[in-house]
């Protein structure tokens, strides 16, 4: 038996893609699950198909445990409505897979505002907002776990992506200080970037790269993240097409100044303030 024995995740955006596959796996490992998802198109745009509901069907015909909610985690309310959904079903909520997303690429100086808000309504505000509705029952039982879906977008840029690179880099300072002030109550904070093929990759991978990146290849590292076994907080992991790896920011040693530095002499030591030859070393000991 794994650490998902009766533990109850709400898992976001999970009628199709990445969040279906969490949902089952979940599942299979002995968790109930609130399945959630808007049920709209990639762009978030329009709602209401039954994506949830054939997922809950899914799960139960395996002999899983699993209940369907259709709300919107840009709200605040909808946000609330998914855990009390966990609450009402399953009597208790343990873990959030922070997974809801949409896309609005385009180039920052061709970008309508409302792209930029749509998407940082759905992926920053979205993770806030379930998380905080789940926050004060994981104080109050000692025991919570927390999975934002990040992405490589975000931790090294990507052409085309500022909303979406924003977005998904706020969920990383969200959960390092998550992980902080989670500790004393048994609360761990962590993120995966996903690389899978789903329908908001299906144009960016080619088609034997698609066959390598079934969802399937990260699930399990979501799942287990949110399991009793894990003391890991604040880490963000990589994953996808049977890779997985920890990724993490790093520093140099630093250029020390006795006294304030004028530009001239700052300009002076320029090559070693910007010098990361020891880093790649420091990052290697640590793999
Ligand atoms: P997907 O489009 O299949 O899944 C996203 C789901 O979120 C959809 O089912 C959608 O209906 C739902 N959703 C959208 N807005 C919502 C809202 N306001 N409330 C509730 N549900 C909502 O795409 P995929 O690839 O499965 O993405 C899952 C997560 O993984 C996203 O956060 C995405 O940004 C992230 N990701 C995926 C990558 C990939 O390679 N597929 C790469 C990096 C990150």
């Amino acid at each position: 038996m794994t650490g998902l024995h009766d533990r109850v995740i709400a898992v976001t955006g999970a009628g199709g893609g990445l969040g279906r596959a969490y949902a089952r796996t979940l599942a299979a490992e002995g968790a109930a699950v609130v399945v959630n998802d808007l049920g709209g198109a990639r762009d978030g745009t329009g709602q209401g198909s039954a994506m949830a509901d054939e997922v809950v069907e899914e799960i139960r015909r395996a002999g899983g445990r699993a209940v369907a909610n259709y709300d919107s985690v840009a709200e605040p309310e909808g946000a609330a409505a998914i855990v009390e959904t966990a609450l009402e079903e399953f009597g208790a909520i343990h873990g959030v897979v922070s997974n809801a997303g949409i896309l609005r690429d385009g180039t920052f100086h061709k970008m309508a505002f409302e792209n930029w808000d749509a998407v940082l309504k759905v992926h920053l505000y979205g993770g806030y907002n379930v998380i905080r509705a789940a926050w004060p029952h994981f104080r109050a039982q000692s025991f919570g776990r927390v999975v934002v879906a990040t992405s490589t977008s975000g931790l090294f840029g990507n052409f085309g992506q500022t909303n979406y690179g924003a977005a998904k880099l706020g969920l990383v300072g969200l959960i390092n200080s998550l992980a902080e002030e989670g500790a004393k109550y048994n609360i761990t904070a962590n993120a995966v970037a996903p690389i899978a093929t789903t329908r908001m990759t299906n144009d960016v991978f080619d088609a034997e790269l698609q066959q390598r990146l079934s969802p399937e290849y990260v699930a399990p590292l979501v799942a287990y993240l949110c399991s009793e076994d894990i003391t890991d907080s604040g880490a963000v992991f990589i994953a996808g097409g049977g890779k997985i790896r920890r990724v993490v920011l790093a520093q140099n040693p630093a250029v020390v100044f006795d006294t304030p530095p004028t530009v001239e002499t700052l300009a002076s030591r320029w090559e070693d303030i910007r010098d990361l030859s020891t880093i790649e070393r420091a990052v290697l000991e640590l793999g």
